[in-house]
Order: structure tokens, then sequence, then C-alpha cells
């Protein structure tokens, strides 16, 4: 006999609606040849009712909570159309314990074990006789026949009553009996089993997943099904991220890990039984039963590193303990975790280091009170100085092998650098890296991790479509804190898009007002406009009509410039090539801009070109940041800048040559959005200024992001200048000078496409434009996300989730990926937004598709 386990949560049992689903499945399973065997909980709700009987009962008060807990019953019971006393035994047996308490005043683990079984007793005989009015034979079985506890090295009463363990090895006579029973279907209970000697046990809240999984084992079933309210595991807890991606495909380590560090979908004890078994278990969704679910199995195919989740846990307290005589000392952590164990305080999270060992508790696993915690702190105090940090949380990250992905984290540790760390930890079995922080910030950083992580992440056969694509419709997504000028000009340009598209157009109204703000920057003597952004002639003389100077990287920058503005000093043209050959440097020296070196080869091999020479020099601040590893310039790996430790020789070289050394530059990277950033690199430069007695100016660079993914912040100009302010107090001999690129034109620019087609293959659509890769390239080299709408459909709800792809012979010719939008037709024009820099800039005219026109309105 084949059998297959269904468990069906409160939830689940809760409307006459699901109870139908149940039925629908159980005979789907039936007409499959298998036999089902569904395990149930109480109605939702009804557990805590029971669970605050006696303490109500004890305080007189029950009553009240009697009749809510049959009003629930009766009111199913009615939709149900089931008999009117089909459960009075149980209302009436619950009344009388309650007045035993009440009478007598002591409540014991054992008592409180017998209450709350009959939540799942009533749940399931209401589903039997219903299903069984069905005409679907179904056999209720008493759990607590055939789910016998072990005894426990703790064998204390709460333990034994209220969180015991139940063996799950194969049972051969469990099987053969429940291969005999004359009925379709087998209904049981989860949660509640019995002691050896008889008396009701239960296996602890949550317990039901475990009952099924225990079960699923001992029937040697084929697979144990998890239904629930949600349709699976997410890569984040789908009710705080609506972008969070359904995982189709885990192993068992996998699941558990991610049931332990947060995700409620699943209960941690449950996943041993099935893997101890190798049975597959499928976690489903009673309301979605369409939906596949997540398949936790053995072979799930994937053993590559993988980050699959992100888990946030609050109501975290930490323990920290200092100790100067912990070094090389025998048996002190020994000592101090006995303390825990005296005040059955049970640890999670550890990390230790030579003075210090901090570990946390897990405040929903312990009840912690403040006596306990106390308590521990004296048991403590002669071993170490303990203290306690209170309203921490966890932020896990979930996966396979993580350890072998740390490098692709990078970016995930800048969002770490604004929030105070508390402690880290990264499994020893390699499965996860947790960072405890202060509660107050883990919902966001969840978020900003996810967006990291996931935003770019396929559909393949481990990420499914996000929640977002299953339940909601909403409208479109508009970035939000990005000034979307385009909004009030749909109309103008669909009608450009019409004539002209692929297009980028720029709003001048946004350059102009982004050079104002930058010219603004109290603390900063000049500001150059990078022009690698977007070198269009119109854009570059707004940006001087705001006082604006230029930032050049090649000689055609530099003739552009010089064409435009003839007039302008040396000391407003800053020119810094990198590994350019010589002409490169004579081109400056000639055009007369202020020439940086970023290398000493050139001052060694060409000294005459330097003779007698005015010179920034470029230096590499050490770190580097940005929005993607191609746009950090900073640290050995990257090709820039020269390292702070050759001033030396540069000072020898510079003198040789008898050239001056004016001013100092460093760029950290691009897209920049921590405002401490410029300060850093200012201190860097202003540091080795020290050395340099001919520098007065300090460039600290471009890189100042804006907001290009929903959700994402609008960098704090007013809190860069303010920290720029700091270090010119320290230094106020020096000028500053920074050199923004993107910021000023990215937002100002969008392209426009025109829709050629759509297309559908498998689960995934596509909607074809006529722009590509080769018209804006940074989604396929950075995996950068640009905002798309539909600006015929601006309005219109999102009905489903596409790829966005141009007509280029090369599968990463993507624009957007897994995108809700409303439904987009032939001849439809979408906007990609926050295209204004490093996107006509650096298109191609690869597959001689040509360029996108420019327009400015
Ligand atoms: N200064 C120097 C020395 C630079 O190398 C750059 C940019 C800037 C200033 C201007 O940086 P901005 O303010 O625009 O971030 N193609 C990439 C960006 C490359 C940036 C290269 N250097 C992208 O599309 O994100």
């Amino acid at each position: 006999m084949r059998f297959i386990v269904l468990k069906f949560g409160g939830t689940s049992v809760s409307t006459l609606a699901r109870w139908k689903t149940i039925a629908a499945q159980a005979q789907q399973r039936a007409d499959e040849g298998a036999r089902p065997v569904l395990v149930c909980s109480a109605v939702s709700g009804v557990s805590d009712l029971l669970d605050s009987l006696l303490p109500a009962a004890r305080r007189g008060e029950h009553d009240a909570v009697l009749e809510q807990i049959e009003a629930k019953h009766r009111a199913l019971m009615a939709t149900m159309d089931l008999p009117s006393d089909l459960l009075d035994d149980h209302f009436s047996l619950l009344r009388r314990l309650a007045q035993g308490v009440s009478l007598i005043g002591e409540i014991t683990p054992r008592l409180t074990a017998r209450v709350m079984s009959h939540g799942e007793l009533m749940s399931t005989t209401m589903g039997a006789e219903w299903l069984n009015g069905q005409g679907l034979k179904t056999a209720w079985m008493d759990a607590r026949s055939f789910m016998r506890s072990a005894p426990m090295a703790d064998d204390s009463p709460r333990r034994r009553y209220l969180a015991a363990r139940i063996p799950h090895d194969a049972e051969p006579a469990l099987q053969k009996q429940f291969a005999d029973v004359d009925a379709t279907v087998i209904l049981t209970q989860g949660f509640i089993a019995s002691s050896p000697d008889e008396e009701t046990v239960l296996l602890g809240r949550g317990g039901s997943d475990t009952s099924a999984t225990t079960i699923a084992a001992k029937l040697g079933a084929e697979r144990c099904e998890i239904w629930t309210d949600v349709p699976g595991m997410f890569t984040a807890n789908p009710r705080q991220i609506q972008a969070a991606r359904l995982l189709k495909a885990l192993d068992y380590d996998e699941a558990q890990e991610l049931a332990s560090t947060g995700a409620k979908v699943l209960h941690p004890a449950a996943v041993n039984p099935v893997r101890a078994a190798k049975i597959p278990m499928h976690v489903r969704s009673t309301p979605r039963p369409d939906l596949a679910g997540t398949v936790v199995s053995l072979d799930q195919g994937d053993r590559h590193a993988s980050v699959k989740a992100i888990s946030g846990r609050k109501n975290l307290v930490l323990i920290v303990m200092e100790s100067v005589g912990m070094w090389q000392s025998v048996g002190f952590l020994a000592d101090v975790f006995g303390c825990f164990r005296a005040r059955g305080l049970s640890v999670d999270l550890v990390a230790t280091s030579e003075s210090n060992v901090t570990v946390s508790l897990d405040t929903s696993a312990n009840l912690i009170d403040e006596d306990a915690l106390q308590g521990l702190l004296e048991d403590l105090a002669p071993l170490c100085q303990p203290s306690v940090i209170r309203g921490c949380a966890s932020v896990s990250i979930v996966g396979r092998n993580i350890r072998a992905v740390l490098h692709e984290l990078a970016p995930v540790f800048e969002v770490f650098e604004e929030h105070r760390i508390y402690l880290v930890t990264q499994a020893a079995s390699d499965l996860n890296l947790t960072v405890v922080i202060d509660a107050a910030q883990v919902d966001r950083m969840v978020k900003q991790l996810h967006g990291l992580l996931f935003s770019n992440s396929q559909r393949d056969e481990t990420f499914g479509p996000s929640w977002a694509a299953l339940f909601e419709d909403a409208p479109q997504q508009i970035t939000r804190g990005a000034r979307s000028w385009w909004r009030a000009r749909k109309d103008e340009l669909i009608d450009i898009a019409q004539e002209h598209s692929p297009a980028y157009v720029y709003d001048r109204a946004t350059v102009s007002a982004r050079a104002e703000e930058v010219a603004g920057l109290q603390n900063v003597s000049q500001v150059l406009y990078a022009i690698k952004a977007n070198p269009h002639p119109e854009l570059m003389k707004i940006a001087r009509a705001a006082g604006l100077g230029f930032e050049c990287v090649s000689p055609g920058e530099v003739a552009r410039v010089r064409a435009l503005f003839p007039d302008l000093r040396r000391d407003q043209v800053l020119y810094t090539p990198n590994f350019a050959p010589r002409e490169d440097y004579a081109a400056g020296f000639d055009a007369d801009v202020m020439v940086t070196l970023d290398n000493l080869h050139p001052l060694i091999a060409w000294p005459d070109l330097f003779e007698g020479r005015e010179i920034f020099v470029r230096i590499d601040p050490g770190q580097g940041r940005g929005h993607h590893a191609h746009v950090r310039t900073g640290g050995a790996t990257s090709k820039f800048g020269v390292a702070a430790d050759q001033i030396d020789e540069l000072l020898g070289r510079a003198a040789a040559a008898s050239c001056r050394i004016v001013g100092l530059h460093a760029h950290a990277g691009s897209g920049v959005r921590t405002p401490d950033n410029w300060r850093e690199v200012g201190s860097v430069l202003a540091e080795l200024a020290a050395r340099l007695p001919d520098v007065r100016v300090l460039d600290v660079g471009g890189g100042l992001g804006v907001p290009e993914k929903p959700g994402q912040t609008r960098l704090d100009l007013t809190a860069v200048d303010q920290r720029l302010g700091q270090l010119r107090a320290a230094f106020p001999d020096k000028q500053l000078w920074m050199e923004p690129g993107r910021y000023l034109v990215a937002e100002a620019g969008v392209l426009l496409a025109r829709v050629t087609q759509r297309k559908q293959k498998g689960i995934v659509r596509y909607v074809g434009v006529d722009a590509g890769m080769h018209s804006l390239i940074r989604p396929a080299l950075y995996g950068a996300y640009h905002q798309i709408v539909n600006l015929n459909r601006i309005d219109d709800p999102a009905t489903e989730t596409v790829n966005i792809v141009g007509p280029i012979c090369e599968t990463g010719d993507v624009l957007g990926r897994d995108r809700r939008m409303p439904q987009s037709e032939e001849g439809d024009v979408l906007l990609i937004g926050t295209a204004g820099a490093y996107g006509r800039a650096m298109a191609s005219e690869y597959n001689l598709r040509g360029f996108p026109e420019e327009i400015l309105i």
C-alpha cells in the first residue's frame, strides 16, 4: 500500500471551502491508487483559546472562554451542515475540567495536555463526519493509539506532557494496520500523542507538522504534504516583502535552516523524520491548490553554492560575557554554558573571541522572565563580566555553501555599514550567515538585502514567481524617491516615441535642478561634471550654466570641452587619463587642462613631458565602493590610482622631473549612497597631503548615487555636505573638489522603446521592444535595475510578469526581468527610467542596429 500523508493546518480546516479542497485532494490521491492519511490541526484560534482556558478557570473566568470555543465550532458545524450535537461530549468534558481547576486552583502540565488535545479531536471529528457525508469513506483514528512518546533525558513534567518526542522509525505493524482499514481515507490528529503509560501528551506548539512527518516516516509514505495558507517557502517573508520569490526546490538541510531562522511556514523539528526516511516533503497551499509549492527532498540536483533566502527573527536577547581570564583556560565555556543550563535557558547563536563570548537567547523558545535573567547574571558574575542587550534581531542569509559565495556578497556588506552589529556567525554547517543588529533596523535590512540578492535572479528550477506575481495585481511600481518628471509629460513622450523610437529623452529642467544642487554644496569649492556619464553638448551647457567645470578622461572628451567652452581656465578642466599612451598626456598639456597622473610610469619613463608642470595625482583610497564590482575603483584589484605606500617614490620622481603636485584626487567608485564616503576619501587624501607641501586641492571624486530600485532611498546631499564640512574644518588650507557624473543626468533621462511583439515559452512571458543591450547595456553588464513602465497603460493594474527583451542576438539582451506590468501590446511605448547616465554614452552599434536618437525637452 502506498501512503501519502497530507497535513492541514488551522486555517486549512476552518471553513467549508477549505474542507472541499481537502476532500478533493484526498480523492485525487486515492484515484492515483494511494491511501491518503490526513493529519489535521485544531480549528484556527482554538488552540490559543484552549491554552487560556485553565488560567482563566483559576480566576473563575472560564465561561467566556468556553463560550468562544463552542461558538467557533458551532458556526463551522452549521456551514458544514453537521449535526449540532456532534461535539457536545467534548464541550461538556472541557467544562468539567475547567470547573475542576476553578475549584482546586491547580494547573498541571498533564491537565493542560488533556485540555489542549480537544482542539484536534474536535476538528477531526467534524472532518470525518463531513467527509463521510460527502461519500468519501473516511476512518477516524485517534493519534494517541499509534503516536507513542519516548522517555527523555530531561523528563520534567513540562517536557513529558507538553513537548514530547516521538520516535520516527518505520513501523511495519502500523503500515499493515493502516493498509487493512476498510476506508478510502484515514483522518487523524496532529499535535497529540500518548505516553508509554497511555496519558495524553503534546508535541509542542507547531507540532502538527512534526506529527505529519513522523507518521509519514512510520508508514514509509511515498511523500508528505504540508498544506498551509501560503504556497510554499519563499526567499523572504512574503507578507513583508512582496517581491519574495517562491522556492520551488530545497534540500532537507536548507528547509530546516530556513524553518529555524524565522520562516514560519514549517516547524523546524518537522524536517528530521522525513530526512531520515528520505521521504519527499511538499509544502502546498489550501487556498491555492493549483500551485505546486515547494518540494523538499534529498535530490534536487542543484548542489551549487547559492543563496536561497533571507530571514529575520526579532525578540532576541544577547548576553555579552567579557573575560580576560578565558585565554587558554580549560573549561571556561563549559562553566559558562552550565549556568545557562541551570537556568533552563537555551542558547541560540554563539560568537567567541579570546576575551569575549556573546550568545543570543531566542525569546520564542525561552520563556525569559526578568528573574531568570537576573539569576543568570548572578551565576555568571564569578566567571566573567556579563551584560544583557535587549531588543535585538537577527538577519540570516540562508543557502548552500555560503562560504563559497562570500565574495558575491560584497554589496551586501555595504548594507551593514550603516548598522550596529552585535554578533556575526557563520554556521559550521555552512548553511547560514547570521548578523545580530538592533530590532528596529531588521525589517529595513531584510528588505535591502533581499533587493540586492534576489532582484536579478532568474526563474529556474529553484526560484519561482514572486508573491506579488502570485497574489497581487498592484499598479506598476514607481521607484520611490525618484522624481518622475515624465509622469506629467507622458503624452508628449508617447508622441516622440511614435516617430523616434528607440530614443533617449532628457528633461532639461531636471538636469538644471541637479546641477544647481551640486553647485550649491557649501563645502565644495569646485564641482566638475564628469562628462563620461553623458557628453551631450546641450547637457554640458546646462552644467556650465550652473557654474560647473568639467572632468574628462580622454583626448576626445577634452577636445569636446575645449570646443564648447574655449574660455575655461586650466583649473576648471580636470583630465584624468588611466593607462593612457604618452600622446594622451601630451594632448592634455597641449590643451592646457589640469592633468592627473594615476601611475608612476609616465613620470619615470617620460619625465620630459612633466618638466615644470603642475599636476594632480590620483590616489587609490584603498577601499572601493559602488553599485557593482565593475565600478568600484579602490584596492589592489582595481587598476586605478597610486598606492599610498608609493608616495615617497612619487615625491622623488616628481622632484627629479621638476614638476609640482598641486592636487590629490581619489574616486572610490560609482553609485555610492552612503554620505560618509566622500569625507572618508578626503581624509585619506588629507593625510597624504601633509607630506606634499604644494597640494592645495583635495578632489574627493564623483560617484554620487541615485535611487534606482524600488524602495531605495535618496542620497542625502546635505549630509554629504555636512560631513565634508568636518573635513574642511580640520584642513582649512585645502580646497575640496568633487566630480559627479551620474547625479546630474541619470534621472533626467529616459529611454523610450516601442513594443514589437509578445511571446510565451513555458511559464516565461516575453515582451519584445525595439531597444536592447545595444541601446542600454547597464542591465546586461551590471545587472542594473531600470524601472520600466508602459506609458500607454500607466494607471492600469499589473496583471502579468514579463521579461522585457531587445532584438540583439544574445541571451543577455534583457532590459528587465520578472517585471509586473499591465499586458503590453504591439505598438505600446515603454519607458525605461533613470537612463540619462551611462545610457547613450555606453550604447553601441552592435549587430549594426544603430544608435538611439537623443532628444531634449
Ligand atoms: N571621477 C572619476 C575619476 C570617475 O572614474 C568617475 C566614473 C566619475 C568621476 C563619475 O562618477 P559618477 O558620479 O558618475 O558615479 N558605467 C558605470 C559607471 C562608471 C563610472 C566610471 N567612473 C555605470 O553605468 O554605472
